[in-house]
């Protein structure tokens, strides 16, 4: 039973390997923007408080993220351990998920910070699709779906973020390197980060994160 940690700039590939990783190690894949992006298409008292945030690519206040995060991770299927993508974003979200799982005799196993350069970010989200339905990830142009605008894997309709456009993305970056980047050496000071090339091949990046952790001795097999 792990807990580990995704860390990135935004399109490093989070969403991409954590879904696969998760499957891999027999985790959960917990993404916070994804939990908003589904409260904000059900139409929820969550979805109407969000929306203005996601919209300009800032942050969604503490308050409200950290209560969400910790309602999935009472789940039951959360016991068999996480990767935790988009979450801890700045210093009060990781203090308060440290706390909340020290509370439950756990910690944060190690935190995989994907490394991405800023022009291939931008390239990558530009060409993002996303399911509708099932919110797999696709990309226009490394990783098309077989057909035009539906996905592979359950047939949804494929649409592009909102926040993808170039004005939001420029946000999100400033975001990410004012607010999040900074976990990063508080990760490192605790001993827990784990550094790995986001650039390449999904199927190598993949490849790279699982023998990372098992050099960590997170994974055995
Ligand atoms: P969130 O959904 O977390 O967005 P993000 O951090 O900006 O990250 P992305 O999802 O854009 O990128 P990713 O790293 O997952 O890349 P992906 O795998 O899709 O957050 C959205 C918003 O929600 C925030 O702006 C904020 O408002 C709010 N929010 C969320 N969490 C919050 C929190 N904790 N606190 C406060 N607010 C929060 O890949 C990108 C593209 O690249 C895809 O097209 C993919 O196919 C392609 N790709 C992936 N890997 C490769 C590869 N190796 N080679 C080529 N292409 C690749
Ligand atoms: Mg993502």
């Amino acid at each position: 039973m792990y807990n580990i940690i995704f860390v990135g700039a935004p399109g490093a590939g989070k969403g991409t390997q954590a879904s696969t990783v998760a499957q891999k190690l027999n985790l959960v894949h917990i993404s916070s923007g994804d939990l908003f992006r589904q409260a904000l298409a059900q139409g929820t008292e969550l979805g109407k408080q969000v929306k203005a945030y996601l919209e300009k690519g800032v942050l969604v206040p503490d308050r409200i993220t950290i209560q969400m995060v910790m309602e999935r991770l009472s789940a039951p299927d959360a016991e068999k351990g996480i990767i935790l993508d988009g979450f801890p974003r700045n210093l009060p979200q990781a203090e308060a998920l440290e706390s909340a799982l020290a509370q439950q005799g756990k910690a944060i196993d190690k935190v995989v910070y994907i490394e991405v350069a800023e022009a291939e970010l931008l390239s990558r989200l530009s060409n993002r699709r996303l399911c509708r339905r099932c919110q797999a990830v696709y990309n226009m142009v490394n990783s098309p779906p077989s057909i035009e605008g539906k996905c592979d894997k359950c047939g949804g309709e494929l649409y592009q973020r909102p926040d993808d456009e170039p004005e939001t993305v420029k946000k999100r970056l400033d975001v990410y390197f004012a607010e999040t980047a900074p976990l990063i050496a508080y990760y490192r000071r605790q001993g827990k980060l784990v550094e790995v090339a986001g650039e390449g091949g999904v199927a190598e990046v993949t490849r790279r994160i699982v023998s990372a952790l098992r050099e960590e001795k997170l994974v055995t097999r």
